[in-house]
């Protein structure tokens, strides 16, 4: 009997040892980009630029064609022509068809010197303005210069089937405006230039990207459109009219944005994206199952190349964090193909962050190695005028996240903003607006807590060999802890202690197992918390849960599976089991000692 209750007493003390399968904290100054080894490139994904550079894995280049060398009279088609664009000599379409390496592509067609000379008295069109590099446009919504370029794509990308060329990973559409880019800006706008009201143009627009999706066929997944959603030179028609982007997304094109170098501003809702504003809360919502998202042959681009390039400027105290941010926002949009140059994008200087963007493009909440919320509270002031969608704290909206929220919620799980305020980051372009980085817990009102949801199908049950890597400033004198659950027991980690030299630094725990399945705390319901133990408020910047391990998907071990059914776990652990034989051992030894 008394052994039995020895044994009793040391089952109850040691279970807690059993099952504490954490270990940890790691420090590091600064942000840890760490990537685990078993992770892959994304499939369709990567760096393209107009010129590959194999030292900064941009490997994909372009194939750039003026409308005039390929069609230089009507219904001709040549493939030996030159032609200089913007004073880029452009070589012939053979020379560059030649390569054996992949391409994107863009076909320049409404330039004045772009377009073959025959299309202005053939269609009688001239001149409808000059973009800001001073180059001449001519109005393509012409339903005769349309039907030309029309019939040239067509020509090229079914008659010679380059649509299935495997080299050919996408290319620019329409080949209308500055750059390819379909953005007026400068030229006038659309209903100035055209007369058209909303509907004739909008009738003439949704034939035009029909045209080209129905020209690419299976292959219109190759087509990545130019113009963003809400256009600033559309007009003012209403933002319920404004979204031309998304509706060339839901015909079955990809998308591109030029500029999230400008990462809070206009960015926040982007329905051709599955990007939307949640207008309860101010946090984004993402949609997983908006085609764009949920087909992986699809292409979401972005370029992010202009820090100190294309008239911006930025301070150099300013740089790593620009380039830092305006990725994550590429990443938060689901954004697969990376426009990069590598001086301009830094490519060198913050090849671990690179590194760690590179391996996340493309992928999706059951194919990621990671998971991450970058907290904070920032102005998107392109709504700061707009009625027509609002929220709580707007124009502020909070967090750039994917497969983890951070969410405020009742029970001591409100934060508050961060201490460190950036603005004015693009010299004296203020279009960013207002940002404060990272967020607080606020003791002094009970709220000592940050609540962490995963998404089910990145992590959902039981899983083996996570990391949980938390970078917070050293702001002043204080302690956190995360709080977790394993094999249905709610335990703490150790704690950090928080100091003040002012300076980030990234805490990492290895957790052998650990269980996510929403219900640390009654009422808050979330997957971990992060708990402020100390008397002044911690200030956290991101949070990344990382999979150390390869998890096949499909299997789980959770208890009770949500409705999203999706990738889990896991790898058998030889780590748990030995720690667990660790503790039948010395269980043993007791019994053997008392005996
Ligand atoms: C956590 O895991 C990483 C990667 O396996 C390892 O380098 C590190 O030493 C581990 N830290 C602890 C405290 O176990
Ligand atoms: C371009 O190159 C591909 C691959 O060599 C070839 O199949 C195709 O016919 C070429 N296109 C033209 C227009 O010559
Ligand atoms: C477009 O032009 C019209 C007519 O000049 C003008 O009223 C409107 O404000 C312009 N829209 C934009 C976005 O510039
Ligand atoms: C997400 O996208 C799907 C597919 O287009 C759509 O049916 C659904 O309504 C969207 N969800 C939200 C919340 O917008
Ligand atoms: C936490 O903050 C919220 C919002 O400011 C407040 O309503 C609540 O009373 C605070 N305290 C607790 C314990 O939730
Ligand atoms: C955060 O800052 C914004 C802008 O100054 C302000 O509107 C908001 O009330 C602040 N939130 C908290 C919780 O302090
Ligand atoms: C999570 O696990 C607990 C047991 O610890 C269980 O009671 C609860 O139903 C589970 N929740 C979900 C959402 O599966
Ligand atoms: C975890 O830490 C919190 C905050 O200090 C404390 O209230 C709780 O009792 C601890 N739980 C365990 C299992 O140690
Ligand atoms: C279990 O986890 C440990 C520590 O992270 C690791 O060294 C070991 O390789 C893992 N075992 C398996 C089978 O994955």
């Amino acid at each position: 009997m008394k052994y039995l209750s020895v044994i009793l007493i040391f089952l109850t003390i040691s279970i807690p040892f059993i099952y504490s399968s954490v270990s940890g904290p790691d420090l590091k100054s600064g942000d840890d980009w760490s990537v685990p080894g078993w992770a892959t490139i994304t499939t369709n994904s990567g760096f393209f630029s107009e010129e590959t550079s194999t030292s900064s894995n941009i490997n994909v280049g372009v194939f750039d064609v003026a409308w005039r060398q390929l069609n230089p009279s009507k219904d001709v088609y040549t493939y030996t022509a030159t032609a200089t664009v913007k004073d880029m000599a452009f070589q012939s379409f053979n020379t560059q068809n030649s390569t054996t390496k992949s391409f994107w592509m863009r076909i320049w067609n409404s330039g004045v010197d772009w377009a073959p000379t025959w299309i202005q008295s053939y269609c009688s069109v001239g001149s409808i303005g000059k973009d800001y590099d001073g180059d001449s446009h001519l109005p393509i919504w012409n339903s005769c210069v349309w039907g030309e370029i029309k019939k040239m794509y067509s020509h090229i990308f079914l008659d010679l089937n380059m649509r299935a060329d495997p080299r050919l990973k996408f290319i620019y559409v329409p080949g209308a405006f500055n750059w390819c880019e379909f953005d007026l800006t400068e030229v006038g706008n659309y209903s100035t230039v055209t007369g058209y009201s909303y509907t004739s143009f909008n009738t003439w627009f949704q034939q035009a990207m029909q045209d080209l999706v129905d020209i690419f066929g299976p292959y219109s997944y190759k087509l990545v459109y130019t113009g963003e959603d809400y256009p600033f030179d559309v007009d003012n028609w209403p933002a319920t009219k404004n979204l031309l982007a998304r509706d060339a997304v839901s015909k079955g094109m990809g998308i591109r944005n030029g500029i999230t170098e400008i990462f809070n501003f206009h960015l926040s809702q982007i329905p051709a994206y599955g990007v939307t504003i949640d207008t309860t809360t101010g946090y984004l919502n993402f949609n997983k199952s908006w085609p764009l998202q949920s087909n992986p042959n699809r292409v979401i681009g972005t370029e992010n190349e202009c820090y100190n390039d294309c008239g911006f400027t930025v301070a150099s105290a300013n740089i790593y964090y620009a380039v830092k941010m305006s990725n994550i926002k590429a990443l938060q949009m689901g954004v697969n193909w990376l426009y990069l140059v590598p001086s301009t994008s830094y490519i060198s200087t913050y090849s671990d962050f690179y590194n760690w963007i590179r391996y996340s493009l493309g992928k999706q909440s059951n194919t990621a190695f990671d998971a991450w919320a970058t907290l904070r509270n920032a102005q998107d002031t392109f709504w700061s005028s707009d009625n027509s969608l609002n929220w709580p704290g707007k124009p502020y909206i909070k967090n750039l996240e994917t497969n983890l929220l951070q969410r405020d919620i009742k029970g001591g799980a409100y934060t508050k903003n961060g201490s460190t305020k950036k603005t004015n980051i693009y010299g004296g372009n203020n279009d960013l607006g207002i940002s404060y980085e990272g967020r607080q817990t606020d003791i002094a009102s009970g709220n000592n807590t940050m609540s962490f949801f995963l998404d089910d199908q990145f992590s959902f049950g039981t899983i083996k060999n996570v990391q949980i890597k938390v970078t917070y400033l050293d702001l002043q004198p204080s302690q956190w802890l995360i709080r977790y659950k394993d094999n249905d027991i709610v335990l703490n980690t150790t704690a950090v202690t928080v100091g003040t030299t002012n300076i980030y630094y990234t805490a990492t725990f290895n957790f052998t197992s650990i269980q996510f399945n929403n219900s640390i705390t009654i009422g808050r319901n979330a997957d971990f918390e992060i708990i402020n133990t100390g008397s002044k408020d911690i200030e956290i910047l991101f949070v990344r849960v990382v999979k150390s391990f390869s998890v096949s998907p499909g299997t789980t071990t959770g208890s009770i599976h949500n409705s999203d059914s999706g990738a889990n776990t896991i790898e058998p652990n030889e780590t748990s089991i030995l720690s667990i034989s660790f503790n039948l051992l010395l269980l043993l030894s007791l019994i053997l000692s008392l005996i």
